[in-house]
């Protein structure tokens, strides 16, 4: 029998002994009965703690392609700035700059899928009105279907001859842009709940009879609820991020419209297209950049800071949460919580994803994943472990270490250690603390929520290491990697499950990218004073072997050997 299963139970016990609850919808209030008067639901840090892990993933996804593709489904708004200066491309049949609301996108590929010129188009010229068939902007049909488009134009048909052109418009903001980041991949037109912080909960339900597809009609409710709030238009995602911009006649400088070639003229076949564009909106799975994008995550409004069910509705994918599943009025409440957020001048107090999650992440992804693999050795398990925990404890000196035993209280130690854990990261957003908005508390209930999850189960695992290695007054602080009894092998089985169940919990999208070396190598260069000359000349994957000696050198000192230490 496997040790993994011999301690299954009590691994149940540990492993969930200091994560936050799986959040229900068995907890939410919702309103008792239906004759008392209701009191709409407000924020809590009990909701941020129960959806901790998904509100830091939230933070760390926002504004980056790959994680917003992961988790799909959006739950919050996050007022932003789009620098003056931006440049942004809008594709039309028109050379001149549209009048009232249109899209922008961040990424040129993703513009001219809708500045094509079509000796035969497919579809008919755009029509003279706006309204809730409109169908602009319509890109070819083996691209998939358009942004703002209707539904498929069955029933016309263009009459020969005509040719329709198409135009690259190019712009730049004149000055800082105000806009609402409506988070996950929010332009996406599907009813897997993708469009549910839209047309649920902005717009209360109260969608034309196209449905997902009634996408000038959103934009218009979006912008015209909006405008009262001093945005200039909304961010959404699908693959590239797009501002769907209120008013083109402020705000925007036109720098340039190009005439877009037939595909008759061009050499290009379309074997290319999708694959530019999809490589375009890869380059911005880490982010469209501060730059570009400046979000302001101290005015962060989310469902996940509310108490409501936010169950999946679709029996088939439990995985797909939703706001879909809370009702009607509680959306409309987090819909009027959210107006007073916005309203209020940016704060952009703490920078949560680039100060405080991206440096939790950095620092545990790759450790956390390499820990959890199936094959890792219990050597490198328990340096992995030592890695993270040992640089917050305060080691015993001299004479604690003695057969007596001094001062030393390792129990405290411990206690201790797991606060330096818990805080060490946190410790940025503190120096601005005395300005935090609700939204910061809430974040920062999040966060640290995680980190005691990391830390506590960190150091338990440092502790089972510690006991399973003998009891000895002199092994008491040091986990004895040399020791090969059975209780030994099954604390680290023990620690590697629970490592898997820290993955599974985080549910980092990082996780899912394809990674540039195997899990247990890392990508090197030489850096003074390391590496060799293959180093410097073929940069690559190495391995630990590879890097063991800690001597791996030469490039540096070619001349003349290095010092002796
Ligand atoms: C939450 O929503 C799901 C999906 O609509 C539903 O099945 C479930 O019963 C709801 N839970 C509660 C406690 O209302
Ligand atoms: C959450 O907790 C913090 C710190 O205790 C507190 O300042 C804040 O008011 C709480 N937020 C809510 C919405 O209850
Ligand atoms: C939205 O409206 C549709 C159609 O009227 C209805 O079936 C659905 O239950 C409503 N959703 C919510 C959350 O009230
Ligand atoms: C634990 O350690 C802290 C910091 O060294 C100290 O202030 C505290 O008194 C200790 N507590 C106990 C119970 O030893």
């Amino acid at each position: 029998m496997r040790p993994a299963s011999l301690l299954a139970g009590l691994s149940a016990a540990a492993v969930s002994a200091s994560w936050p609850e799986h959040p229900g919808a068995a907890d939410s209030p919702g309103f008792a009965t239906s004759y008392t008067a209701r009191v709409p639901i407000k924020p809590s840090n009990e909701s941020a703690r129960a959806n901790a892990f998904r509100i830091f993933n939230a933070i760390h996804s926002a504004g980056r392609q790959w994680g917003t593709a992961i988790y799909h489904n959006g739950f919050s708004f996050m007022p932003a700035i789009m620098p003056k200066g931006t440049i942004t491309y809008h594709g039309a049949p028109d050379k001149d700059p549209p009048t009232g609301f249109e899209w922008l996108a961040y990424e040129i590929e993703h513009a001219e899928n809708f500045a094509r010129s079509e000796k035969h188009p497919h579809w008919p010229p755009p029509p003279p009105w706006k309204g809730e068939e409109a169908s602009f902007q319509k890109p070819l049909q083996p691209l998939g279907p358009s942004h703002t488009g209707a539904q498929e134009d069955t029933t016309s048909s263009i009459s020969e001859g005509q040719t329709r052109r198409g135009y690259l418009q190019t712009y730049q903001a004149n000055r800082d842009l105000h806009l609402l980041l409506i988070d996950g991949m929010s332009a996406a037109k599907t009813s897997m709940g993708t469009l549910d912080s839209q047309d649920l909960l902005l717009r209360e339900n109260k969608t034309f009879r196209s449905g997902i597809w009634d996408e000038w009609q959103r934009a218009e409710d979006i912008c015209s609820m909006i405008a009262d709030w001093g945005y200039d238009g909304f961010i959404r995602d699908e693959i590239g991020f797009e501002v769907v911009y209120c008013d083109f006649s402020q705000g925007l400088d036109l720098i340039s419209s190009t005439r877009s070639f037939f595909q008759e003229d061009k050499m290009g076949d379309w074997s290319l297209v999708l694959w530019q564009w999809v490589r375009a909106a890869g380059d911005r799975y880490d982010g469209i950049s501060n730059d570009r994008v400046r979000i302001d995550l101290s005015s962060m409004v989310s469902g996940f800071f509310f108490p409501i069910n936010i169950s999946s509705t679709i029996p088939e994918r439990p995985d797909l949460e939703r706001l879909g599943a809370a009702s009607l009025e509680e959306l409309v409440d987090i819909k009027h919580y959210l107006a007073q957020v916005a309203k209020q001048p940016r704060r952009f107090t703490v920078d949560w994803q680039g100060a405080v999650v991206d440096l939790i992440v950095n620092r545990y992804a790759d450790r956390i994943a390499h820990m959890a693999t199936e094959d890792i050795s219990t050597d490198h398990f328990i340096q992995e472990l030592e890695g993270i925990a040992l640089g917050y404890i305060n080691a015993p000196d001299e004479d604690d270490d003695s057969e007596t035993g001094g001062a030393y209280n390792k129990a405290n130690e411990t206690m201790v250690a797991v606060h330096r854990c818990t805080q060490h990261y946190l410790h940025r957003s503190y120096a601005s603390r005395s300005e935090w908005s609700a939204s910061d508390e809430l974040i920062h209930t999040a966060i640290s929520s995680i980190m005691e999850g990391i830390c506590s189960t960190v150091f338990i695992m440092r502790s089972m290491l510690l006991q399973a290695s003998g009891r000895t007054e002199s092994t008491a602080f040091y986990i004895n990697r040399k020791s090969d009894s059975d209780e030994m092998r099954r604390a680290v089985e023990l620690s590697k499950a629970m490592t898997r169940n820290m993955v599974e919990k985080l549910g980092w999208a990082d996780w899912k990218r394809t990674r540039p070396c195997p899990i247990d190598e890392v990508l090197f260069v030489a850096m003074w004073p390391f590496g060799n000359s293959d180093d410097h000349w073929n940069p690559g994957c190495r391995t630990i072997d590879d890097l063991a000696s800690g001597m791996r050198m030469g490039y540096w000192f070619m001349d003349r050997p290095p010092p002796p230490p």
